[in-house]
């Protein structure tokens, strides 16, 4: 069976390196071995309230960041995903079908929600039965994303088990998580136990895709360390979350492992090596930042690229979408 890959991002504030290195990086390597759909996900960004200049920005800023980043529109569908009213149907379709227990048990919900969950609206809750129709829709094979992503993926593949049997048929493709790398989870630069988060409070926590080179030096000047050097080997780490997490990004944007990149840094004081983590940065980041700009200047080619990619994710979509309804009863449109 060929491979199909989805994934996605929700349009909420500018990316981080944790979305670039989690997920980004790996789907632009997907490209040449496996059909790829990427898409940004503001049906999912509305779970929680949002300014509409600020969504409406975001959006584009994402698809623009997907470009920049390496993601070719001629071997990827790209797409907005409320483009694709299939999402919203199927999504209905399968919150019918999610047990309650199991939206319990998710992370997210809990820590979206925080102490104010009788305010939180029911989308928020009710997010895994839209994530598992983004996925199940293209009959996706596997879904790159971070660790935090883990529990939606295998929950989605559960609903997707329980669909094909209660209607006795193969109607959705079981998808698996795909997880990879060292860099499956960035940590806050403040505090090394956090994931770092597009939503954490502090803008010191995250370095994004679009911060200045000043920006970048100075969050990585101030990110939290310990007075230690760097150790020669892995174990050296233990608890050291911080030290931890600044060779993982080191390592990771030089598509290396933590290993290789000790032999170069052990030794060394964090003095020594932030500058050198934060030149890597900028010297990677800036020609990403450039891309963005042009793109989100000149939006005639950013708005035809999300229009073809809508067009052919739709047509995948509409197809599984018309199975399931017919498998579930539904009389069809005269
Ligand atoms: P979102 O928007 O929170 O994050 C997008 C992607 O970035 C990864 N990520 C990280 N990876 C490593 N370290 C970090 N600190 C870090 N922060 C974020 C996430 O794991 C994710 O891969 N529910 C999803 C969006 C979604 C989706 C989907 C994903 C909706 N439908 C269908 C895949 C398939 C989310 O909130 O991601």
């Amino acid at each position: 069976m060929t491979q199909r890959i989805l994934s996605g991002i929700q349009p909420t504030n500018n990316l981080t390196i944790g979305n670039y290195l989690g997920a980004i990086k790996n789907w632009v390597q997907m490209q040449d071995e496996a059909e790829t759909l990427f898409c940004i996900v503001d049906l999912h960004a509305i779970t929680v309230p949002q300014n509409p200049t600020a969504l409406h920005q975001a959006t584009l800023e994402v698809a623009a960041a997907y470009l920049a980043a390496g993601i070719d529109p001629q071997k990827s569908a790209i797409f907005i995903q409320s483009h694709v009213k299939a999402h919203v149907e199927l999504g209905w379709l399968l919150s019918c079908m999610t047990p309650m227990g199991w939206l319990n048990r998710m992370t997210q919900f809990k820590d979206k929600a925080g102490k104010n969950r009788e305010k939180a609206g029911l989308g928020l809750y009710a997010y895994l039965a839209l994530m598992a129709a983004d996925i199940l829709l293209y009959q996706t094979t596997h879904v790159p994303v971070g660790d935090d992503q883990k529990q939606h993926v295998e929950l989605t593949r559960d609903l997707a088990q329980s669909f094909n049997h209660h209607y006795n048929k193969e109607i959705f493709t079981i998808p698996e998580p795909f997880i990879k790398g060292e860099a499956k989870r960035i940590m806050s630069l403040r505090d090394g136990t956090k994931k770092m988060s597009k939503s954490d409070p502090s803008d010191f926590s995250r370095i994004h895709l679009t911060d200045s080179d000043d920006e970048i030096a100075q969050k990585i000047r101030k990110a939290k360390t310990d007075p230690e050097p760097l150790p020669d080997s892995l174990e050296g780490f233990e608890n050291r979350p911080e030290a931890k997490n600044l060779l993982t990004i080191y390592a990771a944007f030089q598509d290396k492992t933590m290993q290789d990149v000790l032999g170069d840094v052990a030794g060394k004081s964090f003095s020594d090596f932030k500058p050198l983590l934060a030149d890597l940065l900028i010297s990677k980041l800036g020609p990403i930042s450039q891309k963005m700009t042009q793109y989100l200047h000149e939006k005639t080619e950013l708005e035809s690229i999300l229009k073809a990619g809508a067009e052919n994710a739709s047509t995948l979509a509409e197809k599984t979408l018309k199975d399931v309804k017919e498998t579930m009863g539904f009389v069809a449109a005269f």
